[in-house]
């Protein structure tokens, strides 16, 4: 396993190009199951995330061919409509399967998610739908398993907003006899980028962005040709990289218009988040004022950047209290940031963060993605060395991170452990 050395101090400085968003090439590319023709992606990151939904479509019997950052999938006859436990376990993403496979070929076998670090994370609004869409399903041995001649539209209310669930009905959707309302939809911009792809494949899908979409099912899709958006949380990621080290960064290609509950943010922090060409600067300063955060479901303040806003708040001036209302677990970068003297309590859904002048280097082990990124975070503002383990979980997320923040000034290296 690897690990990443950091040298804390230097302030990054320089520009930065954000790759192709991770969560929105995952529902993508498992749209790629609804067609027989070729799809091309653009812009497809390279991570350990994208690995695994090749390794299970490639298993489903798609095919793949890539050239760089182009990716092309077709599904012609496939050989397992399933998604196994072995890959499951270790991306619950994989579940964005049941939804095509179902809509095209009326059935599906996909293993229970089973746990996850940062909660429960169940699919039982994803199989409620599906239900509701007159399908059979069955639940066995740790396996879903499902059938439908064909899926009817139907009007299905999450009482949770969930941005897979919403992801795997719309594709299901797509294909069905009939119309489907989403209600309590997610309004994630990769829940977007996706209902805009159905879109020019064929579908006839309103309201993606609003929490109430409507799908009118079609016969058949066509192929679509379409390059991913940036990763937003990459881009936020970078950001509290430049306030945390007074930095200044260019953010080349940075998706600010789905960052603005991060960018408020940061700019009660005293930083400056400023559009320049179609990048983003981020201006950090040695003051680092303390602000209060409650992560939302999209538009508001997104899950995916507590752990690395935490980070920031360690070295802040004064108290912040930070609440994550989406998942339950998902403070689990908390006992590692107090190995480097974070002064944090943890009082249920709540973290009261005392911010500190400074932090120290230590050895800290990654626990889950967003986790790791907190922690090489700290480790740029830390004085001394921090070395993070287990950055296996580094790579389901992000591309080539240290080379990036390296060219930007960063004192820091991968090692094998
Ligand atoms: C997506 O996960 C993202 N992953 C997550 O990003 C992100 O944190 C999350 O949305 C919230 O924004 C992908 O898109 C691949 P949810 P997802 O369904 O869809 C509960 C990252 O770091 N729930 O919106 O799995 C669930 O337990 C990852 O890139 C049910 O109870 O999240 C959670 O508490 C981490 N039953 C809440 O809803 C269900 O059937 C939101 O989950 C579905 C969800």
């Amino acid at each position: 396993m690897d690990k990443i050395i950091i040298e804390g101090g230097n302030r990054l400085v320089g520009e930065v190009e954000i790759s192709g968003a991770k969560n929105s090439a995952l529902a993508l590319l498992s749209a790629g199951l609804l067609t027989d023709d070729w799809n091309t992606f653009h812009n497809i990151p390279k991570l350990k995330d994208i690995d695994t939904i090749k390794t299970l479509l490639l298993h489903i019997g798609a095919e793949i061919e890539e050239d760089g950052n182009t990716l092309k999938i077709r599904t012609r006859n496939p050989e397992n409509l399933e998604a196994p436990y072995e890959m499951v376990k270790t991306m619950r993403a994989s579940a964005l399967v049941l939804g095509p496979l179902l809509a095209r070929f009326k059935m599906a076998r996909v293993s229970l998610p089973g746990g996850c670090a940062i909660g429960a994370r169940p699919i039982n609004l994803h199989l409620m739908a599906l239900e509701k869409m007159g399908a059979d399903i069955k639940i066995e041995k740790g396996y879903v398993i499902t059938k439908a001649e064909r899926l009817k539209g139907a009007r299905i209310y999450f009482d949770i907003s969930t941005v897979t669930g919403t992801e795997n009905i719309m594709m299901a959707a797509a294909l069905a006899d009939g119309v489907t309302v989403l209600e309590n939809a997610a309004c994630e911009p990769e829940v977007s980028e996706l209902a805009n792809v159905l879109n020019k494949m064929g579908a006839c899908i309103k309201g993606s962005g609003t929490d109430c979409i409507t799908i009118e099912g079609v016969e058949r899709l066509k192929p679509v040709i379409h390059t991913v958006m940036p990763d937003r949380i990459e881009a936020g990621t970078f950001m509290v990289a430049s306030g945390m080290t007074k930095g200044d960064i260019l953010i080349e290609n940075c998706p600010i218009q789905h960052l603005e509950a991060l960018a408020t943010k940061l700019r009660e922090t005293g930083m400056e988040i400023e559009i320049e060409n179609n990048g983003v600067r981020a201006t950090g300063h040695s003051l680092i004022k303390s602000v209060d955060v409650k992560t939302l479901p999209y538009p508001g303040f997104p899950t995916d950047m507590q752990a690395q806003m935490m980070a920031m708040m360690c070295i802040a001036n004064g108290l912040s209290v930070m609440t994550e209302t989406v998942f339950e677990n998902r403070f689990m970068h908390v006992s590692e940031l107090r190995r480097m003297g974070a002064n944090i309590r943890i009082e249920g859904r709540n973290a009261i963060i005392e911010g500190r002048p400074f932090i120290s280097g230590a050895p800290v082990m990654a626990t889950d993605l967003r986790a790791s990124a907190s922690l090489v975070l700290a480790g740029l503002a830390a004085e001394g060395i921090t070395e993070v383990s287990r950055v296996y979980h580094l790579d389901r997320g992000y591309e080539r991170i240290e080379e990036k923040l390296a060219k930007l000034g960063a004192n820091i290296k991968r090692v094998k452990e």
